[in-house]
């Protein structure tokens, strides 16, 4: 019988780190519900401890999700480790995930810490995070770059205390798929309690090799738990992307010969739901979730698959959820369609209240749009106003002027807790003149470090989607707002990034 290989899906905490990704309490539960679809094994729903806002979601994500574990990070210490079991009471299976860096550097720079305080704070950590919760994930921070002797006694005395999981990160993305894959293998080769714990990689994307140093930490170091995000997505370049180690090792059993959970045909649903939230927009030519992994230019390609698919394609389109670019709905789909074709792309809202937003914001699309696609209907459930999640700010409407030779001018109401608002600016373009109307009402002070228009579903019909990325006293946020106008998708994702600056004051960082 083929061994199992875990799913340990960190995109609402690793994930999330990266800058501008935060996400909101309501999207973070939308992914963790599509995550659950997905039938990951385990989900690090964030990092308790961090943020009153972090603590909330864990806690929501825990008490709605019932076929993943939920865990939440904790550095080793009693109170993030009380706070993150706090979090976790409701879920039905809860993991607590504590690490402390184990590398000289990070040691002596960072922690400041002896190698024997080190030792001590990660027993003692793991035996008080074992009398809260049975399930217990030890990390050594940097643990790639530390000294393998070090590591062995203090993997072997945190498997002793209790930990059932061992994972090895690679937190800077300094390794190379062998070397990664051996370090494994010893590491289990010498600590005799080893068999104790399920081992577990956790690689960065640094030298673009995270998923290559994954699947060598599993297929060399015998590892069964892999670490990865949705789209790769997480600090600096990212983690281990969560689409291409599982079609690697579903698509090569005949070399891995591992069994996995997870249900592939949700892959590109979760891919889009986080890209939309985040703004992080998925690059055309990525593996299996890109828009063209699957599209052959080719004359020759595209002549040998109408003949035999296998000739140029080793997975199916469709067995990670691609469909022909299907129009799904139009303005004469009524309510119940509209709700059928929202389970069907993994959709729940929560609330009766908030299908009904989101069906009048289909109508009105649909009267402005005739053919409505996945995608258009992937972008108007993330959009706040349908969510029942209090925003400060909300866009109520919008009204410019531009014309060749004039400077343009714009006049927009929004809401500020509810109450209306009406502004008016002149500026470069449009866009720019919409966009200092709200600033001149709001004074946020934020600067803009990144704009970007994508066409959702990339006709001149299609509605443009817009991440606008603020940086305000040290943080970084994303909006993202979507519209067949384009000034008015930059209103709102100008909106939904003063949101976000609003709602993440208080972070404590996860390595720092
Ligand atoms: O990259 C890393 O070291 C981490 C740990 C907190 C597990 O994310
Ligand atoms: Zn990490």
């Amino acid at each position: 019988m083929a061994d199992k290989l875990i799913i340990f899906d960190t995109t609402l905490r690793d994930g999330e780190q990266s800058p501008g990704a935060s996400m909101t309490k309501d999207e973070k539960l939308r992914i963790a519900r599509q995550l659950e679809r997905l039938k990951v094994d385990v989900i690090e729903a964030g990092f308790a401890a961090s943020s009153n806002g972090d603590f909330e979601a864990v806690q929501a994500i825990a008490n709605a999700i019932r076929e993943s574990t939920i865990c939440s990070l904790s550095r080793a210490n009693d109170r993030d480790i009380s706070r993150a079991a706090e979090a976790l009471k409701g879920a039905a299976n809860a993991r607590i995930h504590t690490f402390i860096a184990t590398s000289a550097l990070h040691m002596e720079k960072k922690l400041r810490m002896t190698p024997d305080q080190v030792m001590e704070q990660a027993k003692q950590s793991v035996r008080f995070a074992r009398n809260l919760v049975a399930d217990i994930e030890f990390s050594p921070e940097d643990g790639y770059r530390s000294d393998p002797d070090f590591l062995c006694r203090v993997l072997e005395a945190v498997i002793n205390e209790g930990a059932t999981t061992i994972n090895v990160p690679d937190t800077v993305g300094y390794a190379i798929p062998e070397l990664y894959g051996n370090f494994i293998k010893t590491l289990r080769e010498r600590i005799p309690n080893s068999d104790k714990a399920i081992w577990s990689v956790h690689c960065h994307n640094d030298l673009g090799m995270a998923v290559a140093n994954s699947l060598a930490g599993v297929k060399i170091g015998g590892a069964r738990q892999v670490e990865c995000t949705i789209n790769g997505l997480g600090e600096r370049a990212g983690n281990c992307s969560l689409e291409e180690v599982v079609m690697a090792v579903k698509t090569r059993r005949d070399y891995f010969n591992l069994d996995l959970n997870i249900d592939t045909q949700h892959i590109l649903a979760a891919s889009r739901m986080v890209s939309q939230t985040t703004g992080f927009v998925v690059q055309p030519n990525k593996a299996v979730v890109g828009a063209n992994a699957f599209a052959h230019a080719s004359g020759i390609h595209q002549d040998g698959v109408l003949k035999a698919r296998d000739t140029y394609e080793i997975m199916r389109a469709e067995d990670v959820g691609w469909s022909a670019n299907k129009i799904v709905l139009g303005k004469l789909s009524g309510r119940n369609a509209f709700k059928q074709r929202l389970q069907e792309l993994g959709v729940s809202l929560d609330s009766e209240t908030e299908v009904n937003t989101a069906f009048t914001r289909f109508k009105e699309l649909a009267d402005r749009k005739s053919e409505i696609f996945d995608e258009d209907i992937l972008a108007l459930v993330s959009d706040e106003s349908v969510t029942s999640e209090k925003e400060q700010y909300g866009f109520v409407s919008l009204f410019q002027q531009s014309e060749t030779g004039e400077q343009p001018r714009a006049r927009i109401v929004f809401t500020i807790d509810g109450q209306e608002v009406r502004s008016e600016s002149d500026g470069n373009g449009p866009v720019d003149a919409s966009l200092k109307a709200i600033e001149s009402h709001v004074k946020s002070g934020a600067e803009m470090v990144l704009y970007s228009v994508n066409a959702i579903s990339g006709s001149t019909e299609s509605q443009g989607e817009v991440t606008v990325r603020l940086q305000n006293s040290g943080r970084v946020v994303n909006g993202v707002g979507a519209d067949p106008d384009i000034v008015v998708a930059s209103a709102k994702a100008y909106l939904s990034a003063l949101n976000k600056l609003q709602s993440k004051a208080d972070r404590v960082a996860a390595q720092g």
